[in-house]
C-alpha cells in the first residue's frame, strides 16, 4: 500500500509535503507479469473497431504489447504480434493476402493462428514453416467491435455476451475510442464518482448534462454480481429519480442517458453506453465501447463534450471536461498517498478494494470466478433509471434523504434479485 504524504496543519508549509509517494503498482501497472496486466488479460477486452480494419493492417499497443491487427481476404481477423519472427519487420507493413499477411521484408506469410504458411526464400524441403508458430491472439468480433483474449490459453472463457447487447426497443453501435494519455485505474475510478456530475458537468459552458444534476443528491453504492454500482437520487415531487451506473469488473461500465430532463423520462431507460477503459500501457489508455438509444431517438455520435485532449489548451482550462480532469490527475499516475478521500469518494475505495481482491484471487488461482468468465448469454447488469412514483416528501429534509435513499437502495436490491425488465 502507498505511504501517505503528511496532512499538512499550518499554512505556508509546502516545504514539507515535497516527496512522491509511490504509485500503486499493483493495480497500475499492466504489462505481461504484473499481477493487474495477468488479471485484465484474463477477461475478453476491445482492441480495435471493425471497422478500422481496411485494406493496410493496424497497429496496435495493449497492455504494454506491440500487435498488429488485420482482416485478410477471406474476412478472417487475425491479431499477431506486431514484429516478423524471421528478422523483426514490423507487420503492419505487411500485405494482406487471401488467407494471412505477408511480411514485406522476404514474404513470410502468417495465418490468424500465428501458423507460418510460407516462407519463400527457403529451400524447397525446409520443414521450418511446419514446427514454428508467430504469436497470436483468438479475436472475437460483436457488433463493430474486435475484441481480443491475451490471458494464458487454456484459461480462456467463452465471450461474454450482457443483456444490454440485446434490448428490445434500443439500438446498440459501436463508438469511436479515444486515446486518454494516463494510467487506466483513475480513467476507469471515474465511473464510480457521481460527485463529479454535479460539479464537473454542470460547469458554466459546459455540455451533455440537464440542470436536474445540479440539484445535491442522495448518493450511494452497492455490490451486485457482476461489481457495483452507484446510485444517483434526487426527488421529484411524489416521485422519486433513481439513476444507477454499473461499474463491471475489471474495467468496463456503463451509465444511463444524461441529456434527458428528468420531469420527461416515464419509463425504465437502460444505458446508453457500455464502455472499456483498455490500458495501451501503463501511461495510455483507450476507451472504447457501444453506444446505445432507444429506438426512434438519436444515437450519441462522435466523442462527447470534454471526453478527449482535442480542445485548445485555453478552451480547455476555461470549460474542463471529463479528460482534462482525469488525465491530469498527478500527472498522469495518480499517487494514492497524496489524495485525502471524503465521504464522496466511498465508491472510489470500494472499487479499488474489488479490483485488488481480482488481481490476488487471480494471481493465487483458486476462488478466481466472475459471472463473465462462464459461458451464458445475457449476463445480468443493472444501469438503468427511472422514476419511482408514490412516495411523498417525508415530514423534514433529514427524514426525506433517508427516505430517498431507501426507495433508491431497495430499487437496486429488486433490480439485483430480479432483473430488469424492458
Ligand atoms: S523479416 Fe519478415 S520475412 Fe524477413
Ligand atoms: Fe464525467
Amino acid at each position: 500500500m502507498a505511504k501517505r504524504a503528511p496532512f499538512l496543519r499550518s499554512g505556508f508549509n509546502a516545504y514539507h509535503h515535497r516527496g512522491l509517494p509511490p504509485e500503486d503498482e499493483e493495480l497500475t501497472r499492466v504489462g505481461p507479469g504484473t499481477p493487474c496486466g495477468e488479471y485484465l488479460r484474463r477477461f475478453w477486452q476491445p482492441v480495435v473497431l471493425a471497422s478500422e480494419l481496411t485494406d493496410v493492417p493496424r497497429r496496435l499497443r495493449i497492455l504494454g504489447e506491440d500487435l498488429v491487427a488485420y482482416r485478410d481476404k477471406s474476412g478472417a481477423i487475425g491479431l499477431l504480434e506486431l514484429y516478423c519472427p524471421h528478422r523483426g519487420t514490423s507487420l503492419e507493413f505487411a500485405l494482406i493476402e487471401q488467407s494471412g499477411i505477408r511480411c514485406c521484408y522476404h514474404g513470410w506469410l502468417f495465418g490468424c493462428n500465428g501458423a507460418i504458411l510460407e516462407t519463400p526464400g527457403e529451400p524447397a524441403d525446409s520443414t521450418l514453416k511446419d514446427r514454428l508458430f508467430h504469436g497470436a491472439y483468438p479475436v472475437h468480433e460483436h457488433n463493430g467491435l474486435v475484441f481480443a483474449y491475451m490471458g494464458p490459453p487454456e484459461k480462456r472463457p467463452a465471450f461474454p455476451i450482457f443483456d444490454t447487447y440485446d434490448l428490445p426497443g434500443y439500438r446498440m453501435a459501436a463508438r469511436a475510442p479515444t486515446l486518454w494519455e494516463c494510467n487506466w485505474l483513475q480513467v476507469k475510478e471515474n465511473s464510480m464518482d457521481p460527485a463529479h456530475l454535479q460539479f464537473l458537468h454542470t460547469l458554466p459552458g459546459s455540455e451533455g448534462f440537464t440542470d436536474d444534476f445540479k440539484e445535491h443528491p442522495e448518493w450511494d453504492w452497492l455490490e451486485t454480481p457482476v461489481g457495483m454500482v452507484y446510485i444517483d437520487t434526487r426527488r421529484n415531487g411524489d416521485k422519486v429519480w433513481v439513476r444507477v451506473a454499473d461499474f463491471i469488473l475489471p474495467n468496463i461500465h456503463q451509465f444511463p442517458p444524461n441529456a434527458d430532463p428528468m420531469a420527461l423520462r416515464n419509463s425504465i431507460n437502460r444505458p446508453q453506453a457500455t464502455t472499456w477503459a483498455v490500458p495501451l500501457d501503463d501511461a495510455h489508455t483507450m476507451q472504447i465501447g457501444y453506444y446505445r438509444a432507444p429506438e426512434g431517438k438519436d444515437m450519441r455520435r462522435g466523442t462527447g463534450f470534454g471526453q478527449d485532449g482535442n480542445r485548445s489548451y485555453g478552451e480547455r482550462q476555461r470549460i474542463p471536461g471529463d479528460y482534462d480532469a482525469q488525465v491530469s490527475i498527478h500527472g498522469g499516475m495518480a499517487r494514492h498517498g497524496l489524495e485525502h478521500l471524503t465521504t464522496t469518494d466511498r465508491g472510489i475505495i470500494m472499487m479499488r478494494n474489488m479490483i485488488r481482491a481480482g488481481i490476488r484471487a487471480a494471481k493465487k488461482g483458486d476462488g478466481f470466478d466472475h459471472p463473465t468468465l462462464h459461458n451464458g448469454a445475457a449476463i445480468a447488469t443493472y444501469s438503468h433509471d427511472q422514476m419511482v412514483a408514490g412516495f411523498p416528501p417525508a415530514a423534514s429534509a433529514d427524514a426525506d434523504r433517508a427516505l430517498i435513499r431507501k426507495v433508491a437502495r431497495d430499487t437496486v436490491k429488486a433490480a439485483v434479485r430480479h432483473g430488469l425488465s424492458g
